[in-house]
């Protein structure tokens, strides 16, 4: 394993190269969605994931992979980091790839949004384009297809498969919130599955800390939806790191939803996010109404940089 070798700029080894970048992985705002929402008993939390390096909540599972990658031995600076994503998973590691000099391969689904693909060029980013209609699954079949056609150029990192990915979130984004809450006990924790790393590292950790919280998944209403980042778990291929028996319920949110909660949390909350984390509030507010007490947490995954597209059409 070569943990020193230098490359350009990166007069550094791979080792230092992580520690330096660790502690701007994570660390994300507690923020109380005291304006949006209200009900005397009921509480609801995000965590505002696009503050922290990466710019998104993947940036806690691309880390992870990356570190353990090159403490066994299987990723240096003389391989190629390959994997799929639909966007943020990429744009992490691309973020950290190019800080510690090594090179990455993403396959990503060709709508994807023009933000998301320039942005991975611009961090020095191979972008190979899979099958808008076959979405991240054909992204997965082409990834893991390269990989096996050149074992020896790729580390295929697999963020759908790879366990790396849900522990960081129980390694992480679980203590953060409950260490953010202080006084206050977390009755639920609501997330959109898309490798399902979130729900199910944040969950793992919760359920330990108190088997009472409830873990609640949300999903699309539809396979065809425009929420980025969520998959159909009933029409897609399954990751292998999703736990079926994890959540304690499942609700469903709609595009119309998602993008409706978009506006309100611009104009009443003053924060500009993407459509995932209006989702997983949708969600979140469906649920507090059906309670009387509660303290509801959520993650909102990335701001709205990546979705101009969605923010002309809804404020034009
Ligand atoms: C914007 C966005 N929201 C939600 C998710 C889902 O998170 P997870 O993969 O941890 O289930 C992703 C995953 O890529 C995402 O990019």
């Amino acid at each position: 394993m070569e943990l020193t070798e230098e490359k350009g700029v990166h007069q550094f080894s791979l080792l230092e190269g992580l520690s330096q970048l660790e502690k701007f992985v994570g660390n994300t705002p507690l923020y109380p969605l005291n304006r949006v929402f209200q009900k005397p008993g009921v509480k609801i939390y995000a965590k505002l994931e696009w503050q922290q390096f990466g710019s998104s909540v993947k940036t806690r599972a691309a880390y992870n992979i990356v570190k353990d990658a090159i403490f066994t031995g299987k990723l240096d600076r003389a391989k190629t980091l390959l994997d799929a994503s639909s966007g943020n998973t990429g744009i992490a590691y691309a973020s950290i790839c190019s800080a510690l000099g090594i090179s990455v391969t993403l396959c990503i689904p060709a709508n994807a949004s023009i933000e998301r693909i320039r942005n991975l060029k611009s961090l020095g980013a191979e972008v190979v384009l899979t099958s808008e209609l076959e979405s991240t699954d054909g992204a997965q079949n082409k990834a893991k297809e390269m990989y096996e056609a050149n074992p020896e150029k790729y580390y295929y990192a697999d963020q759908y498969g790879n366990d790396n990915n849900w522990k960081a979130h129980y390694e992480t984004t679980g203590p953060e919130i409950v260490n953010q809450l202080e006084q206050e006990n977390i009755t639920h924790f609501v997330a959109g599955l898309g490798t399902s790393g979130t729900l199910r590292g944040v969950g793992e950790f919760l359920k330990e800390y108190d088997s009472e919280v409830h873990l609640v998944a949300l999903q699309p209403d539809s396979a065809l939806h425009a929420i980025e980042g969520w998959k159909d778990m009933e029409t897609a291929m399954v990751p292998k790191i999703f736990d079926a028996k994890q959540p304690d319920y499942t609700l469903e949110v709609s595009t119309e939803q998602s993008f409706a909660m978009l506006k309100e949390i611009a104009e009443k909350e003053g924060l500009l996010i993407g459509p995932s984390g209006a989702a997983n509030l949708a969600g979140a507010i469906n649920l507090a109404k059906g309670i009387d007490q509660g303290v509801i947490v959520t993650v909102f995954p990335d701001s709205a940089d990546k979705y101009s597209e969605v923010y002309e059409q809804l404020f034009k």
